[in-house]
């Protein structure tokens, strides 16, 4: 029985085409009747009954076998009633208006432009509510200009920031958490726990609670949701989809914690230096520079034994020098990398015999982010302490062995969290 109905609902969607067609040139029709501007109105005339329980007959049919679709399930009941009750009273005015047609000709000429104007708008209802529910209801206007979906009340896209400063904290950091994580279960029309958080306002807005309580964490239900043991089953998301991860949670407290703002960016909130670090990197487009073209030469460096790697995006240079293979490195080879030093974002020296007199020439390469010369015979990098983009320091295996000089580098340098020693 569930395939019948099963495979009869399918077929919903092919026959719902018919109402829709012949409903709307039986309106239009009894329109130019009734305005009499066209020489052939008076042709369409007797064609009106016909047409009109053609229609009617095709839009029982469609309700019916929408029906039977609707029983399979996998839609949201809010979404679904405005369709179904709309279909239902279009059909009623259909049969009305047929019934008129033939047996009360006088009175059905009268109202003929009241019954086409209902016949009209209960279509285009119908059709735009049963449309949402098959595509979501951002279906139609997501890739409309700006002021078409201003006036249906959408949310603009942002465009990238610029930088992570610039980023606004809702719209860049938060939104993309919760459209990845939540709006697929809660949105306009699917509405689970009546929360959507498909826009700024309807998530300030709640569900059956407040989602979000400004400035405060413990009574915000959204926070409290993603925090429970992943057993509970009143953890978010639910139906095992991928819990937030601990970074996307810290960043959602910070955003509540700073007031729940919708346009405040990344400057205006003032964090502290680890609250950045949080965000750079669990946001992509963190401190990402465009530092190279694609057309970059490297060959200077790959004769010169290094091995160049170049990151994807413009992202920077991947510099490696193994200590085997071609030219033994020393401090001139290692001058021959200054033209790049713009563009080199990781380096790896391990293993290679240098020493101190290295040092120098590495403090220049400013744009670093990770450095390994574990396994080297440098003592001393004190002078490292200018590498103020370092998020990443191997210098196991080497004969440093003054703490202290650890100490400065980590007091000049906040971003640098992963050191081994
Ligand atoms: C697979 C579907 C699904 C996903 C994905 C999902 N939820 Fe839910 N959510 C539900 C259902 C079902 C309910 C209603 C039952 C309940 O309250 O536990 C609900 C209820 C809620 C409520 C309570 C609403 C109220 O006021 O009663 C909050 C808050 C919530 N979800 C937050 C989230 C957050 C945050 C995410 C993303 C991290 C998320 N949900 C992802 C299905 C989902």
């Amino acid at each position: 029985m569930d395939s019948i109905t099963q495979f009869l609902g399918r077929f919903h969607i092919l026959i719902l085409h018919l109402p829709i067609g012949i409903l709307m040139l039986v309106a239009i029709s009894m329109l130019l009747i009734k305005i009499q501007r066209t020489k052939f109105a008076n042709h369409l005339k007797p064609t009106l009954p016909f047409l009109l329980f053609s229609g009617t007959i095709s839009a029982v049919f469609a309700s019916v076998l929408g029906y039977l679709l609707s029983l399979n399930g996998g839609y949201t009941e809010s979404a679904l009633d405005l369709h179904f009750w709309s279909a239902i009273v279009l059909s009623i005015i259909a049969a009305l208006a047929t019934f008129l047609s033939y047996k009360k000709k006088n009175i059905f000429h009268k109202f003929s432009h009241v019954l086409a104007v209902l016949l009209l708008i209960l279509l285009t209802l119908t059709g735009h509510a049963g449309g949402n529910l098959t595509h979501g209801d951002t279906y139609l206007f997501e890739h409309g200009p700006d002021f078409v979906k201003k006036a249906v009340g959408m949310e603009l896209e942002l465009a990238p920031p610029k930088s992570l400063d610039e980023a606004q904290f809702y719209g860049h950091i938060i939104k993309p958490i919760l459209r990845t994580s939540c709006v697929s279960c809660h949105s306009k029309s699917k509405r689970e726990g009546d929360l959507d958080m498909s826009t700024y306002a309807s998530l300030m807005k709640g569900g059956t609670k407040l989602a979000i309580q400004p400035n405060d964490i413990t009574t915000s239900e959204i926070y409290k949701r993603i925090t429970l043991p992943h057993d509970n089953k009143k953890f978010m998301p639910t139906e095992g989809k991928k819990p937030l991860s601990d970074e996307q949670i810290k960043l959602m407290a910070i955003w509540i914690n700073s007031g729940a703002q919708q346009e405040t960016t990344v400057t205006e909130l003032n964090l502290s230096t680890e609250e950045h670090i949080l965000l750079e990197k669990a946001t992509h487009f963190s401190t990402h520079k465009v530092l190279i073209s694609e057309n970059i030469d490297v060959t200077p460096l790959t004769n010169n034994g290094f091995y160049v790697n170049i990151l994807p995006s413009g992202y920077g240079l991947d510099i490696t020098h193994y200590p085997k293979v071609g030219n033994k490195l020393n401090k001139d080879i290692l001058e021959s990398l200054l033209p790049f030093k713009n563009q080199i974002v990781w380096l790896k020296l391990s293993r290679n015999k240098i020493d101190n007199r290295v040092i120098p020439i590495l403090a220049e390469f400013t744009e670093l982010k990770k450095l390994s010369i574990d396994g080297t015979e440098i003592t001393d990098i004190t002078a490292l302490k200018n590498l103020t983009n370092l998020e990443f320091l191997n210098i196991y295996n080497t004969p440093i062995t003054n703490e202290n000089q650890l100490i400065s580098i980590k007091d000049n340098n906040p971003k640098l969290t992963h050191i081994v020693k």
